[in-house]
């Protein structure tokens, strides 16, 4: 008799490209998942957004994902997490998990620097996560234009604009506040020569133990769809994201 397989269902969203980077740790834990990626490419940067704004559009996206029924939904970008999160979980009833920076690993090796968004960088929740995990070692760095340019030319990177865009720094690790740098994590390692974190890992990790009550069949592989922003641009680079972050 053939077993009855319930197949999670997981939506994701970021402002625009970035979320792809933890989509990709996601689908390789969890393959049999049926995932849902939101995005929202023509108004990125969201880190320059008041967070009036980001609380409206990220509203407006949660609005069109509590109608699929999700069994959870991934804030797939450290700017709508550190500002609406909170707001999210009190207005939809089915679970929302966030990225955060992973100062925690970091700062317990030493020294950190948290590159982020602007909105990120302001953020009380930043400001806290600092406080209660990084031991006392840890600044916030913001890069007003990184995202957007990485955002703007995943295909052709110039590394050097990239390094003009890094701010300087003496800590002994870097942590990626922001998904889209993990586009850049190969190159910022370089640049910095220091080993640089990013939340990726961990938040496909704390995904997988949650719902570690559905079954898992990795024979049973589940499937992605694209939804707003330039889904064509999303779906393109996810398929090619192996070749893309080399
Ligand atoms: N990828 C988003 C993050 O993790 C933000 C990029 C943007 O500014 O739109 O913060």
């Amino acid at each position: 008799m053939a077993t009855s397989f319930k197949k999670p269902k997981i939506c994701f969203f970021d402002s625009g490209i970035g979320g792809l980077t933890l989509l990709y740790e996601c689908v390789r834990k969890l393959p049999c998942a049926e995932y849902v990626y939101f995005a929202d490419n023509y108004n990125v940067p969201y880190g320059s957004l008041s967070e009036d704004k980001l609380l409206n559009k990220a509203d407006g996206v949660f609005r069109q994902i509590s109608l699929l029924k999700p069994s959870a939904a991934v804030i797939a970008c450290n700017t709508v997490t550190a500002r609406c999160a909170g707001y999210l979980r009190e207005r939809y009833d089915f679970p929302i998990l966030g990225i955060q920076p992973a100062i925690k690993p970091a700062a317990a090796a030493g020294s950190c620097a948290v590159l982020a968004t602007p909105a990120t960088a302001d953020s009380w929740a930043l400001k806290e996560l600092a406080v209660r995990c990084g031991m006392g070692r840890t600044e916030v760095l913001p890069c007003p234009e990184l995202a957007l340019y990485i955002e703007n030319n995943i295909y052709n990177i110039d590394k050097e604009k990239i390094n003009a865009l890094l701010p300087e720094t003496r800590a002994d690790s870097i942590v990626l506040g922001c998904t889209h740098y993990s586009f850049v994590k190969k190159h910022i390692e370089k640049y910095y020569s220091r080993p640089v974190f990013d939340g990726n890992l961990g938040t496909a990790e704390h995904l997988r133990t949650f719902l570690g009550n559905f079954d898992h069949h990795p024979e049973n592989t589940g499937k992605i769809w694209f939804c707003g922003g330039d889904e064509k641009k999303n779906s393109h680079i996810f398929n090619n994201i192996e070749t893309i972050l080399k």
